[in-house]
């Protein structure tokens, strides 16, 4: 990158702001994705939003891209650098702005991690439900890129669902306001649903008005253990088909319980196929009525072992450990390919043994777990990405397990978005009308490509006058 340009970003943002040590841009290379990697220009962090604008217009002048970044936990690649890119760090705008107790609603910046928020409001009566496996370090505004969902989206459902309005920097540099505390508001294009989901490629996010519901009066959670896959899944389709929406239903198979056991020492059984990790929310009496509905279920399915956690600290105990399922699978080999293969949940069963016997096909190791109460797996390889050989049987793995779900009605990302990691399937399964609609839109509001370049899909440079 040219010296004027960093000069110029520098006046921008002050000295202070700006980095370009080689150290630095070692640590913003990547995100939490396997395999992709660039080094960025420079990191900058601005500190007002005229900044921002600013940064923005020097990118369409002198085509350099702009990666916006919160945490970097995002698992498509979403915040990864791109050829002649600089990173937009967002972690130090993280002020709660605003807990509006009558609209129930929050005004918050981007760079909030998302527990420190869902605390501050469990603190004053109300609950944010969305709740990412990576809540303890991702911002709100990474959870609104990807519209990420998380271990309640069964109930409660994904971050868009909380979205009530957004202030952000356009790829042009101009800023848009849309939504409010309006509960009802059609007054145009809803471009907050737009934004929300389009991974960092269509706006850069300064300020989020979240809704906020009330704080479920208790709950309860369930731990149920299988000898068979099947039986687990087929748990998980029984419960919604009898009308039974718990807050959480998450499955986790032999592997990814071995080696979560051996992370968080929680005393789960290492001799079962799968578990499930239940809570149910709500009014006493509701609570009550559910989980003793639930455990029939559980046990015309041939539950081998049943329990419910005995107060809120064991239940917290299980859902940490639960949400820690990536981290601990990715301690056994040097590479872990997590995926997001997600299909209606009536095919969850069938998505799930499918993929163990995919898995047995190509002879790799693999934990399977997810959340399925939503359809939505991870499916996880665990290999070493030096071994050519087994990378090409984690590639066909992937494709095959991709087909399979699509067939099944399903979708190649569930939470974790298209970034880089997922293009490529993207291209395969999406139809040609669908993703030249989704790429025009990106024309529209970046002609010249300069707000995280080559992430969902790659466009011709202008010149070309043609869509890639
Ligand atoms: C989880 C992340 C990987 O569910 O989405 O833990
Ligand atoms: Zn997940």
């Amino acid at each position: 990158m040219d010296a004027y340009i960093l000069n110029a970003l520098k006046d921008l943002v002050g000295t202070d702001n700006i980095t370009t040590d080689k150290e630095d841009k070692l640590v913003y290379s990547y995100d939490g994705t396997p395999m992709v990697s660039h080094l960025p220009e420079a990191i900058v962090t601005p500190t007002d939003v005229r900044q921002i604008s600013e940064i923005m217009k020097l990118a369409n002048e002198h085509n350099f891209v702009v990666i916006p970044r919160g945490s970097g936990t995002g698992l498509s690649g979403g915040a990864v650098p791109v050829e002649n890119s600089i990173i937009l760090l967002m972690n130090r705008w993280d002020k709660i702005l605003e807990i509006d107790q009558d609209n129930m609603t929050a005004w918050v910046q981007p760079g909030i991690v998302t527990s420190k928020f869902q605390k501050a409001v469990e603190a004053t009566g109300l609950f944010y439900p969305p709740d990412p496996g990576s809540q303890d370090i991702c911002t709100i505004g990474g959870n609104v890129a990807e519209n990420a969902g998380g271990l309640r989206g069964l109930k409660y459902g994904v971050t868009k669902n909380y979205m009530m309005g957004v202030e952000f920097v356009l790829p042009t540099g101009e800023v848009v306001v849309n939504g409010g505390k309006n509960v009802k508001d059609v007054a145009g294009y809803n471009l907050r649903d737009l934004i929300v989901g389009s991974e960092g490629t269509l706006g850069i996010f300064t300020k989020i008005l979240l809704k906020l519901i009330p704080k479920p009066q208790t709950s309860r959670t369930l731990l149920a253990y299988f000898d068979r896959l099947g039986n687990a899944a087929q748990s998980v389709s029984d419960i919604i088909a009898n009308h039974i929406i718990p807050c959480t239903m998450e499955f986790l198979d032999a592997t990814t319980i071995k080696c979560v056991e051996d992370y968080a020492h929680i005393g789960l059984p290492t001799d079962v196929k799968a578990l499930l990790l239940l809570e149910v929310d709500g009014h006493h009496a509701v609570v009550q009525e559910e989980a003793a509905k639930i455990e029939t279920i559980l046990k015309k399915n041939h539950a081998i072992h049943f329990e419910t956690a005995k107060d809120e600290t064991e239940a917290l105990r299980l859902k940490t450990a639960r949400r820690a399922a990536f981290s601990a699978l990715a301690r056994i080999r040097p590479t872990t390919i997590l995926e997001d293969a997600t299909v209606p949940r009536s095919n969850l069963a069938t998505l799930i043994e499918r993929t163990a016997d995919i898995a047995e096909k190509y002879h790799l190791q693999m934990g399977n777990f997810g959340h399925a109460g939503d359809g939505n797996m991870h499916p996880t390889v665990l290999t070493d990405e030096r071994d050519k050989d087994e990378i090409k049987r984690v590639e066909k793995f992937f494709h095959e397990v991709y087909e399979e779900t699509i067939q099944l009605g399903g979708t190649i990302t569930g939470e974790h978005g298209v970034g880089i990691a997922k293009k490529q399937f993207l291209a395969d399964f999406i139809e040609i009308p669908t993703l030249e609609s989704m790429k025009k839109i990106k024309q529209s509001l970046d002609p010249n490509n300069v707000l995280n370049r080559d992430k969902i899909f790659s466009i011709a440079p202008r010149c070309e006058g043609k869509l890639a």
